[in-house]
């Protein structure tokens, strides 16, 4: 056998931080190090990651949101290997492929919004959303785009001309021309660009994921509306809310929303093989692929690959069988009230917001003077630094893994997967109930991590400086 993954596995197992700072990205292995996240997992099961120790860590991130159906799923797997075995033919390219086709149709089926009826397939998020603008352009003739503040459609060069934030767009020169921010929520300014009639879409998720930002109610269907009057695409980037991450099937949903354009990824994978996907309104479609010689006009070589499709028709399958889109939504609810009670006994948590398992914990300053001269110590030293003081000993004390949400936020974000119950959501209360005891006390083992991040973080600025 030329090759055998699994003796190269147990041969090199170990090496992880090591190859990655060495080839990959040391910058990113340094953090791990610095915020204790510098574990080697070696397997995993539904809601649990597993380390070489055979310790078992809860996983309330889900690779970002991937892992709504659970790690190494039972039906995923036997589906990979079943379909393996099949030997069919893929990515012939001059041909219709099967597969593709079936997931299109289920995912129509599944939007059910008519005259919605065309999927282009793509191998992750940020070229669903490349797709959108592209469509939105080609469709209206217009070449301005709008997006959220704080909004995240991805990191290619145009979907990062739609970031609202200014830290990853920093240092890569001039993004896409007439792509343009507003505030959420506020509709007047909204209204003001739109009424320029030179904006071919407007870019909104659900819920945003950097902060967890939920609109107000009456923000996205009144922004619906302003855009079917001014002639602007309504684009709804479902990479994260969608598929039963807020509780219904897409985020959209919460507020009757009717999107011209919607894109999906991340979940959609099984976990397993990328896949994303952008739905488009029929007259869309007809208006980039206009004729014969334009049917490949917008295209991708891998987007179609069998394995992905089989992934994203297994997934499905897996949602609707497990009825986990209500059990998102129910014990979303759950988690969500049950922090907030945290609110009595512990005035860091300033709000606990979200929708089903997309939440976000947001902290800030508190009342009592102690606590107060230690929230301004610590955003001294460094404004991002409170999040990690929380994400840091939920990992290393109780073993549950959490993420900072956005660049200085202050909030910690939890997306689990939706296989867990309410064991894992009383741990993960008790957990941080307990991590924010520790916030209380001064010369605790929580402000002394803090102070050594923060000096870790100074420490590498300079070095940066001086280079
Ligand atoms: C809302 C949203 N859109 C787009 C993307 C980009 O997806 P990808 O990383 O697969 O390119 C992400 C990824 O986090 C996301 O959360």
């Amino acid at each position: 056998m030329p090759f055998d993954i699994s003796s190269l596995i147990q041969q090199r197992s170990g090496e992880n931080l090591r190859l990655h700072a060495a080839y990959i990205n040391p910058q990113f292995a340094k953090v791990l190090k610095t915020i204790g996240f510098d574990k080697i997992f070696t397997s995993a099961e539904g809601p649990y990651l597993y380390d070489q120790e055979g310790n078992d860590y809860l996983d309330f991130l889900s690779g970002y949101g991937v892992f709504s159906i659970g790690r190494n799923h039972p039906v995923i797997k036997k589906t990979l290997k079943d379909f393996v075995d099949l030997d069919t033919a893929s990515l012939i390219q001059m041909e219709a492929p099967l597969l593709s086709g079936l997931l299109a149709e289920k995912l129509v089926k599944r939007v059910g919004i008519e005259g919605m009826d065309k999927v282009f397939f793509t191998n992750s998020g940020t070229e669903a959303n490349e797709c959108a603008i592209k469509y939105a352009r080609a469709a209206t003739g217009r070449p301005r785009i709008l997006f959220l503040e704080h909004a995240f459609h991805g990191l290619s060069t145009g979907s990062l001309s739609l970031n609202g934030n200014a830290e990853f767009r920093d240092g890569f020169g001039e993004l896409l021309p007439g792509c343009h921010s507003v505030k959420l929520n506020d509709l007047q300014e909204l209204e003001a660009q739109l009424k320029k009639k030179d904006v071919a879409a407007f870019f909104f998720e659900p819920i945003q994921g950097k902060g967890v930002y939920v609109p107000h109610d009456d923000y996205l269907p009144q922004a619906q509306e302003l855009c079917r009057k001014e002639g602007t695409l309504f684009v709804a980037d479902e990479i994260q809310t969608g598929l039963g991450r807020t509780g219904k099937w897409f985020g959209y949903e919460h507020w009757n929303l009717k999107p011209d354009i919607i894109t999906l990824a991340k979940a959609l994978s099984g976990g397993f093989v990328p896949v994303g996907a952008t739905l488009c309104q029929r007259w869309i479609y007809e208006k980039v692929f206009s004729r014969m010689d334009r049917c490949v006009v917008h295209s991708s070589t891998f987007g179609q690959n069998n394995l992905a499709m089989v992934m994203g028709l297994a997934t499905l399958a897996i949602i609707e069988e497990e009825n986990l889109v209500e059990k998102a939504g129910k014990l979303g609810e759950e988690l969500i009230s049950g922090l907030r009670k945290l609110m009595s006994s512990h005035e860091w948590i300033k709000e606990v917001r979200g929708k089903g398992l997309m939440i976000g914990i947001e902290f800030g300053k508190p009342q009592s003077f102690m606590d107060k001269m230690k929230w301004n110590l610590i955003h001294k030293m460094d404004k991002g630094l409170f999040g990690e003081l929380i994400v840091m000993p939920l990992m290393s004390q109780h073993r549950l893994i959490t993420q900072v949400s956005g660049h200085h936020q202050d909030v910690v974000k939890l997306l689990p997967p939706f296989v867990i119950d309410q064991t894992h959501t009383a741990k993960f209360i008790s957990a941080l109930d307990a991590v924010l005891q520790e916030c209380g006390q001064i010369s605790g083992p929580l402000w002394k991590m803090g102070i050594n991040l923060a000096k870790a973080s100074r420490d590498d600025k300079k070095q940066a400086v001086g280079q």
